[in-house]
């Protein structure tokens, strides 16, 4: 019986939740998951040679992935084929999501790992937009068959590696050093409320250490720009100046609305931008 370890970042819940159901789709092997912040923090001990598979999983963050996924995949040792699979999500189907995996693939490959599989796995989105609850039954349901596909696939030895394509290649090269200047501005761009209690829940769920309280909450300047502390904090006291618009109003919790959806039919059609999803569930596993 193979042993697979699945280390994974998850701001807001959505990388979780995948990780958890890749978990249940592989019954028949020992699969143990940690979370990456753990991992580097020591708080979990993760004896990662110990496990024949390493599965990586991420959200992809402005088509690339979490700067903390990126520092993992630098710790870790050379190896000689030791296998891995990555899986990815994302808020929309944009073919262009395909490249937030490139750097980490990359750094994987010089170190001797070989990776055995990738799947893009399309979640609600904790920006910008809310998405209806038929919409999350929707992708939640999509979501139990993608990672159905992907533990058959694996347990069957079936490898499927997304190419680099030239024009996401082209788009991440350019967009990808904005955006690190971007994201450096984020927490510069939070603001703490008077509505703050200083419960010190931001302060403790922070995966990167970076929210302190010296008088009141401040971000530091090693931000993920995750969204997790502003949505784990029971009075919404955490805003964004200048990226308010991306806070989704009256937060995001993707467990407490996967409970409610369940036993829900997801009938209706899908209505202006989301049509862009039609073809994301007619999707068969390529
Ligand atoms: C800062 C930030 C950037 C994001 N960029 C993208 C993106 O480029 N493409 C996309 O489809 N979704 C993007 N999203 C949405 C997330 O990838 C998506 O909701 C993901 O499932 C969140 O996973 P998590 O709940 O595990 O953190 C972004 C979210 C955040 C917070």
């Amino acid at each position: 019986m193979n042993k697979v370890a699945i280390v994974y970042f998850s701001g807001t819940g959505n990388t979780q939740v995948i990780a958890e159901l890749i978990k249940n789709q592989m019954a028949d092997r020992h699969v143990a998951l940690y979370r990456v912040e753990n991992v580097l923090h020591h708080i979990e001990e993760a004896k990662l040679s110990n496990y024949d598979i390493l599965g990586i999983g991420f959200p992809s963050y402005g088509f690339n992935a979490p700067l903390i996924i990126t520092e993992f995949v630098k710790r870790l040792k050379n190896t000689r084929n030791h296998q891995v699979f990555l899986f990815l999500t994302c808020a929309g189907p944009c073919y262009l999501n395909d490249v937030a995996a490139f750097g980490v693939k990359r750094i994987l490959t010089k170190k001797g790992y070989e990776i055995i599989y990738e799947k893009v796995i399309c979640m609600p989105a904790n920006v910008l937009l809310r998405y209806d609850d038929e919409l999350i039954k929707r992708l939640y349901d999509a979501a139990i068959q993608r990672t159905r596909w992907l533990a058959d696939d694996i347990s069957n030895h079936v490898r499927k590696i997304r190419n680099d394509r030239f024009l996401p290649y082209l788009f991440r090269w350019l967009f990808v050093p904005l955006e690190k200047i971007a994201f450096k501005l984020f927490p510069l761009d939070f603001t703490v409320t008077k509505e703050c209690n200083q419960c010190l829940k931001c302060v403790r769920s922070c995966p990167r250490k970076n929210i302190t309280l010296k008088g009141k909450i401040k971000h530091g300047l090693k931000c993920e720009v995750c969204y997790r502390c502003v949505y784990t904090c029971p009075r919404q006291a955490i805003k964004g100046r200048l990226y308010n618009l991306a806070i989704v109003k009256d937060g995001y919790n993707i467990h407490e609305k996967i409970e409610t959806i369940q036993s829900m039919n997801a009938g209706q059609p899908l209505k202006g931008i989301y049509k862009t999803l039609e073809s994301y569930f007619n999707e068969s596993n390529f």
